[in-house]
């Protein structure tokens, strides 16, 4: 059986990156009938942010080089590190569970909202690096989508391309985690035209964008 792992982190009900992960999930659904369909919404039940418990936990797992994760699944020793870790670990195990695994993360002051970066800082834990000897790692090979949205425009050519820190930084840290080599981006740009006058003129592209976004939801979800 096949299985989704969709994640959801704008608040906002008409959200746009929501609108794109839902087509994705909704296409996904029709196509996977079988399939399991795992939901977290980062938004409205955000996960906490990392603590010195599980920090504690994270250095030992590296000092002792763990990378087994039944031992590391037993790694936390103090109460404090077991309720840290007892979040934290089912979380992993969604992950690892996944065969798809579907972000809705908006463009926040040109990175990802803290929500969502509250759970990658709990999640990427040492044993699901790849391992830099063999280049493997226990997530490798898992196809992952983002469905973003951005108030403005970011692509090669645009005034404010450098600005881009979420697209780079959701591949590098995907990346060290074996997450990059089945990566598809859905952006819908330019979100703010429909609410900054200055950008009223850009109502047409950011449509274009939406579009195109969800055509590539509708595509790639029906794989
Ligand atoms: C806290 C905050 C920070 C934002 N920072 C940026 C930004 O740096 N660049 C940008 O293009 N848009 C920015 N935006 C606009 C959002 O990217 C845009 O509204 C997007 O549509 C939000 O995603 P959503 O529609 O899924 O909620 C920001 C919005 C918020 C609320």
């Amino acid at each position: 059986m096949t299985t989704l792992l969709h994640l959801d982190s704008s608040p906002r009900p008409g959200s746009v990156s929501r609108r794109i992960s839902g087509e994705f999930a909704e296409t996904w659904r029709k196509t996977n009938p079988e399939g399991e369909y795992v939901y977290r919404d980062l938004a409205a039940d955000p996960v906490p942010h990392v603590d010195s418990a599980q920090i504690e936990v994270m250095h030992r797992l590296e000092t002792e080089g763990v990378r087994d994760l039944a031992a590391a699944r037993e790694a936390a020793r103090t109460p404090e590190e077991k309720a840290s870790w007892a979040v934290t670990w089912p979380l992993v195990e969604e992950l690892l569970a996944a065969d798809t695994i579907l972000l809705g993360v908006p463009m926040y002051n040109f990175s990802v909202p803290s929500t969502f970066k509250a759970w990658f800082d709990r999640v990427l834990i040492a044993p699901l690096i790849l391992d830099p000897a063999s280049g493997e790692g226990p997530l490798r090979g898992k196809k992952v989508v983002v469905a973003s949205a951005r108030g403005g425009a970011y692509g090669p050519g645009t005034p404010r391309h450098d600005c881009d820190h979420q697209e780079p930084y959701l591949k590098a840290a995907l990346g060290m985690v074996g997450l990059a080599s089945e990566l598809t981006f859905l952006h819908a740009e330019l979100t703010k035209s429909a609410h900054v006058p200055r950008l009223a003129h850009l109502k047409d592209v950011a449509a274009a964008s939406y579009r195109t976004a969800l055509d590539g939801a509708r595509a790639h979800g029906g794989v």
